[in-house]
């Protein structure tokens, strides 16, 4: 194995509690239930699909452009969030096992449904770390396609059975197995069935 490909929120930083924060206050805001349980479902996959998850629960039918109008005011309540991200908010063992992987040889990219990928790296200081970003900027199918993780491969030039891809969703681990990656689970996908290792802990990586 040559690479890790990493999820970035929920994986690397907990931007997973930011988006449900947003969401929450949409759904809140439209009067739809919405909790953890259903936001268990949002991991991984792009902000319209999202929204669709949320409306499943709605009373009315939403136009396309109110739904637009949605989506984009969750951005906007998570983008004032993402201001007081920082290095901090990368989430446990991140930082020390990043840099044991790498003295080991491995190339590290990222692979994340995220638009907002960029600001979320720069804000974490991880601007310029990875060999590879591929989000939700460069894609056309999000998450439980592979397409992300393709193009994180062939970023770093390697195939997908040379690359580990670490998640915290199921979409992400069906996006993997899907693309011929071995993925790893940590969170609540460390029981995805398929999966090559399931971490208790981001360092337990430094085991495989
Ligand atoms: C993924 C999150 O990383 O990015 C999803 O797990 C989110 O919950 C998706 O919907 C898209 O994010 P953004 O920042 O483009 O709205
Ligand atoms: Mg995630």
């Amino acid at each position: 194995m040559k690479a890790f490909i990493f999820d970035l929120d929920g994986v690397i930083v907990s931007t997973d509690e930011l988006h449900y924060e947003a969401w929450k206050q949409t759904a809140d805001g439209e009067g739809i239930f919405f909790n953890r349980e259903i936001n268990e479902r949002l991991r991984g996959v792009s902000r319209g699909e999202s929204l669709e998850i949320i409306l499943e629960r709605a009373e009315k039918k939403y136009s396309q452009e109110e739904k637009a109008q949605l989506a984009e005011s969750k951005n906007r309540i998570y983008r004032e969030l993402l201001k007081k991200l920082t290095p901090a908010d990368r989430l446990e063992g991140v930082t020390e096992t990043l840099e044991q992987l790498r003295k080991r040889g491995y190339l590290l990219a990222i692979g994340s449904s995220s638009k907002n990928a960029p600001i979320i790296l720069e804000k974490i200081g991880y601007k310029d770390y990875f060999d590879a970003i591929s989000d939700g900027n460069n894609i056309k199918k999000s998450k439980p396609d592979p397409e992300v993780f393709l193009c994180a491969a062939k970023m770093l030039g390697l195939k997908p059975e040379e690359c580990y891809v670490v998640e915290d969703a199921e979409a992400g681990i069906c996006a993997a197995l899907a693309g011929g990656f071995a993925p790893v689970g940590i969170g609540g996908a460390a029981k995805c069935d398929g999966i090559t290792k399931g971490l208790g802990k981001f360092s337990d990586l430094l085991e495989l």
